[in-house]
């Protein structure tokens, strides 16, 4: 593999590649050229950036410094003193490039019929109008816009205003309730929230509005509210020179209306996106303009080979980093037509995913170990019907797949035939750190492989031993990434304790790496459960749990399930004289689903008297973690536990919830 080639790749004009390729003609060719890359992408960071950047961005201004770092402070300021829009990295660069009259997004409605389709300049047409209103309601630079919003066009199109605009917008998931909605508003600040009459799920009609309006009261940054008449509601509630409904609000601009992107420098903050921290309270992650949009645009490119003809479709929802790196800007940012679909897997029958592959032809698909084995268990029959030899690439996100999940997805999804690119990452890290690149690396199913060209991750000694290089500990990042956050929203403690341990950035998951150098993700070792790819936070479940009056004290904890992964599992301690009972259960269940929403709903809930505890009156979670997971026998060291006693009638009470005998009696 010669240098020239390597060059040729870093600057994206595509060299030749020798027909024996076939179907691999893949951008990165080979264990070979990888290694040259990431070999370069270490050696001269700044160089191997750099040039990526120039090929993938169209900047308004360059650079004065590739990467200007603070080592102290950790923080990390890429492509310093440029300018660029990403709005206009999306779509204005495309209406001069050829691709004008391509399809940049084909969205799929919840019914078959449902479908939009936008080209690069029907989106510029709409987007620029989307811009000119919120810009006449005074959105300006810097301000926050919040989108709680169903997987609709009009979601896309309103972030990519924000971005022309300057103003940062924040998603909120459409399925979260009461409490993760205000909370979410509430942290950001947003001066707008964008929102729909309702969302559509599984022939259901969720309402959005309705559900916003007490959250409100709540939240005075806001002074306006914009709905999406995407369900036809009828008597949707509008507050007087509050509220505005998305026609009437752009039916005042022109379909010619021009809005100019606002040159923002490459550290200004794009987005901001929520996650389950280690506290009750989200993380408000910040992502960068320039950073993220190259490191998007550039994983996307290598990760999944796009080329220009393809019809790529990740399944995320936009309202978690999934949707927004891979499912809008990544792909826009490259030209590419890219998919959108509003339903579920299963609905109306559980063919629904391979039915769009075929109707769309799809060449890309990217979507979640949970999806795969739910689909798994419906039978192969659903996929058997469909064409599926458009596809190309398939991959993964969000949790470890697992080895018959895996098989599944390779063998009738891929044919048999087709890599699948395993990518591991968060929401902090912008995109994908661990991932093959397809026909060049080496796949073992399970694993992420090994990172990508110019990440340097390690694992380290989980306790005591810190900074020592290790087989199994914690999931390091060692140097930075163009993609990496750039701050925590008003928490600058909570960034500076992804990095305090290490002196490097700390994912919080457990990894182990074999000879070959390739990771196996162990799942999270801090507060966090990971159900079905959504991490949510175990105290904040735990401070909803222990909000209602009957309970003295909660403590959530994962336990392995076969069709979410992880799933929850809740134990409580009640107040003397509570009865145990299913009703009880049932409150705390609608409290959860209230206020956080259906995902964090726990799986079991077991009433016990005391906790296990130290001397010092802390939980021992790591036990109750075992015990949750069948595994009484490997209770770990219990020296430190104050109370043994309390574990016999624990570890009864597990047995029973499995068998599924209620509780009885009361708490003494
Ligand atoms: C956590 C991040 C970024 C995508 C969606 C979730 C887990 C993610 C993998 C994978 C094993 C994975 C990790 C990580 N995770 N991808 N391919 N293999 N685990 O984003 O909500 O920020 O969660 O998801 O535990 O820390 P997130």
């Amino acid at each position: 593999m010669s240098q020239q080639r390597i060059t040729t790749l870093l600057a994206g004009t595509r060299s030749y590649l020798p027909p024996e390729h076939g179907r691999s003609n893949a951008w990165i060719c080979g264990q070979e050229e990888y290694e040259l890359l990431s070999k370069r992408a270490l050696d001269d960071p700044s160089d191997f950036w750099g040039a990526r950047a120039s090929h993938l961005l169209h900047w308004f201004k360059r650079w004065d410094k590739v990467l200007e770092a603070d080592e102290a402070r950790h923080k990390y300021k890429w492509f310093a003193g440029s300018r660029l829009n990403a709005s206009f990295n999306c779509i204005d660069r495309h209406l001069i490039d050829g691709r004008r009259n391509k399809a940049a997004l084909i969205w799929q409605g919840e019914q078959e019929m449902d479908v939009r389709c936008y080209t690069y300049q029907m989106l510029y047409t709409e987007v620029c109008r989307v811009a000119h209103a919120l810009s006449s309601m005074r959105i300006r630079k810097g301000d926050h816009v919040a989108l709680y919003m169903p997987m609709i066009p009009e979601l896309a199109i309103a972030m990519l205003a924000c971005a022309r605009i300057g103003a940062v917008h924040t998603a909120i998931f459409s399925g979260y309730a009461e409490g993760g909605v205000r909370s979410r508003i509430q942290g950001s600040k947003a001066k707008i929230v964008i929102t729909a009459d309702a969302a559509k799920r599984a022939g259901k009609i969720k309402p959005l509005k309705a559900n916003l309006d007490p959250i409100l009261e709540k939240c005075p940054s806001v002074a306006h509210v914009v709905v999406v008449k995407h369900a036809n509601l009828d008597n949707v509630s509008m507050q007087r020179s509050r509220d505005i409904w998305w026609e009437d609000m752009i039916d005042d601009f022109t379909l010619n209306s021009d809005f100019p992107c606002e040159p923002m420098d490459a550290n200004d903050t794009l987005f901001l996106l929520h996650t389950s921290g280690s506290t009750g309270k989200p993380t408000g992650i910040m992502h960068s303009t320039g950073g993220y949009l190259t490191y998007a645009a550039h994983t996307t490119q290598w990760c999944f080979d796009m080329r220009d003809d393809d019809v790529y479709w990740c399944t995320a929802d936009i309202g978690w980093i999934t949707g927004h790196t891979y499912g809008i800007y990544g792909p826009l940012v490259l030209g590419a037509t890219t998919v959108m679909f509003e339903g579920v897997p299963t609905w109306p029958k559980p063919d629904r995913y391979w039915r769009i592959v075929e109707k769309f032809r799809v060449n890309i698909f990217y979507t979640a170990p949970t999806v795969i084995r739910s689909l798994m268990r419906t039978g192969e029959a659903w996929t058997e019907r469909y064409d599926l030899t458009s596809l190309r690439i398939l991959g993964s996100v969000g949790e470890p797949i697992n080895p018959e999940a895996w098989q599944w997805y390779h063998k009738c999804i891929g044919n048999g035939e087709l890599p699948i690119v395993d990518t591991w990452w968060q929401t902090e890290t912008g995109g994908a750190m661990i991932a093959p690149m397809p026909y060049a690396t080496m796949l073992k199913p399970g694993s992420a492989t090994t990172p990508l060209p110019g990440i340097e991750a390690g694992v380290m000694a989980s306790a005591g031993r810190d900074g020592e290089q290790t087989a199994a500990g914690s999931l390091v990042i060692k140097n930075p990434w163009p993609g990496m956050m750039i701050g925590v929203y008003n928490d600058e403690e909570k960034y500076q304790s992804y990095f305090s341990r290490f002196g490097c950035y700390e994912s919080g998951d457990g990894a182990q790496i074999d000879e070959d150098g390739y990771f196996w993700i162990l799942g999270r070792i801090d507060d966090s459960i990971n159900v079905s790819g959504h991490r949510l936070s175990t105290v904040e479940i735990e401070s909803v749990l222990s909000a209602c009056p009957e309970v003295a004290e909660a403590a959530v904890v994962p336990m392995p399930h076969s069709l979410k992964g992880e799933a929850i599992y809740a134990y409580i301690a009640t107040r003397d004289d509570v009865p145990w009972n299913d009703a009880l259960r049932k409150t705390l269940r609608e409290m959860v689903q209230r206020d956080i929403g259906a995902l964090a709903n726990p799986e079991y809930i077991q009433f016990v008297n005391a906790m296990p505890k130290t001397s010092s009156g802390k939980i021992i979670r790591r036990v109750l973690r075992k015990i949750a997971g069948d595994m009484y026998d490997d209770l770990g060291d219990v020296t430190a536990l104050a109370n043994p006693e309390a574990l016999t009638a624990i570890i009864a009470g597990h047995r029973n919830i499995l068998k599924g005998e209620p509780d009885t009696g009361a708490a003494s």
